[in-house]
């Protein structure tokens, strides 16, 4: 049975390399196969137009990674794999997220305060240049998580305080409106070692030192030719540590494979020869995806039509879990009735209750506990459950008119005004 439900987007604002293969869609592709996980893989294109104000690219790049996604391996029968914005109870959902969530919370996003520490430090108003959509990007991304109830949500390290912001947002709306949000936990991949892009620092877009994971062949290897290396000779011994393409080579090949190619560091291997190495490698494991995803990027209807499929599967979730919150807050029809109103749930669970139980001397009792919790009676050992189930259907039913004949079965009695009260209540509900 799946009994894990994870839960991950990419933001569609560029072309994916091969730090994100490696720290994200390779890992979450393996993840997605294990048959007590239940995946929700998307193409964030909303918070794509946070930072990308062209519309093309926002359309090239949401068509790139679904391939990407897609040849690298993800069964989209196996998985619920679907396009942000394909999902109108997702912004629906915003708002309601919006109006539990504190403005002072969303000042301390890092991504905010770090524009904001930018402009300051600039001599700028502090929110110079900075949009509403920016400032809401948490929560847009909680709608995200809690829409589907995640348990898991797989991200880098960056992005763990929106994660925690999402539990906020799903704690202050299940504490206000009643348990509706499961509080989601993010799951950072520690164990995968950020990659170094072509010039050692870590690979990223915003380096401008990438390796796009699908360019053809011979510019793979035109790229990996390129990546930055010491100016040591060949038959000079070469240092693993702090070489990128040595770590690169790593994150693909095996153990073995692995120190193979230390060896030849050891023994002086010339950096042309070490390149090539690390060019074969990838391709070895590049090239079967790559085949698949020219054929995909080159029919784009497809692809449509697997996003499509994917929303409906999707939104068989988001429709009817958005009626229930819009229901919860007080969005209704104006002639339905209030069922679970929260004032009806705490009255409900600020109602006395009576507990039977089974004590280590093998005998039953009851007790009656107000509405606080408080012990009001509890009752001496019965000798089955029948008995105990006898005396508390008396005590419902008369209410504290049954108190003058069970007490003799009685080891502790409050005060009687409490338990007069108490009793009423049960003589009235029943
Ligand atoms: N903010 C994420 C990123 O840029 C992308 C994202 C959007 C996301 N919504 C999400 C990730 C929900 C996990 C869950 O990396």
């Amino acid at each position: 049975m799946k009994t894990l439900r994870v839960l991950t987007g990419i933001t569609t604002s560029g072309t994916p390399h091969l730090g994100n293969y490696v720290g994200a869609i390779r890992p979450t592709v393996r993840a997605s196969r294990l048959a007590h996980v239940d995946s929700y893989y998307f193409l964030a294109d909303y918070h794509a137009l946070i930072k990308v104000g062209e519309p093309v690219r926002v359309q090239r790049s949401t068509l790139e990674i679904a391939a990407t996604w897609l040849a690298c391996g993800l069964d989209p029968e196996q998985v619920t794999f679907y396009r942000q914005s394909d999902i109108p109870e997702i912004p629906e959902l915003t708002w309601l997220l919006t109006c539990v969530t504190g403005k002072g919370l969303l000042n301390r996003a890092h991504a905010y305060k770090a524009s904001v520490d930018k402009n300051n430090a600039a001599g700028l108003e502090p929110d110079d240049g900075v949009t509403a959509g920016l400032f809401m990007y948490p929560v847009l991304m909680a709608a995200d998580i809690l829409m589907f109830n995640a348990h898991k949500v797989p991200v880098g390290r960056d992005q763990v305080q929106h994660i925690e912001m999402a539990r906020d947002m799903a704690a202050s709306f299940n504490h206000l409106y009643g348990e509706h949000f499961t509080l989601p936990e993010a799951e950072i991949e520690a164990h995968v070692a950020t990659l170094p892009g072509l010039d050692g620092r870590k690979m990223s877009k915003s380096y401008d030192n990438t390796i796009p994971l699908f360019v053809p062949r011979d510019q793979l290897r035109k790229l990996i030719m390129g990546i930055v290396t010491d100016s040591k000779a060949p038959g000079e011994p070469k240092e693993t540590e702090g070489s990128a393409l040595f770590q690169i080579y790593q994150a693909f090949a095996s153990a073995e494979e692995t120190a193979g190619l230390a060896k030849a560091y050891a023994e002086g291997i010339a950096w042309g020869d070490a390149k090539q190495r690390l060019f074969e490698r990838l391709d070895q494991e590049i090239a079967p995806m790559r085949a698949v995803y020219d054929e995909l990027i080159n029919d784009p209807a497809r692809i449509e039509r697997t996003l499509k499929a994917g929303a409906e599967k999707a939104r068989a979730m988001s429709r009817p879990f958005t009626e229930r919150l819009r229901h919860a807050v007080g969005l209704r029809a104006l002639d339905s009735t209030n069922r679970d109103t929260p004032a009806a749930k705490a009255a409900k669970l600020a109602a006395p209750v009576f507990k039977q139980y089974r004590e280590a001397d093998g005998q039953f009792r009851f007790k009656l506990l107000d509405a606080r919790g408080a012990l009001l009676l509890q009752s001496a050992g019965f000798a089955s459950p029948r008995e105990t189930a006898q005396a508390i259907a008396r005590l419902r039913q008369e209410g504290a008119a049954a108190l003058a004949d069970l007490t003799p079965l009685l080891e502790v009695l409050g005060d009687m005004g409490s338990v007069a009260t108490a009793l009423d209540h049960f003589k009235a509900a029943d």
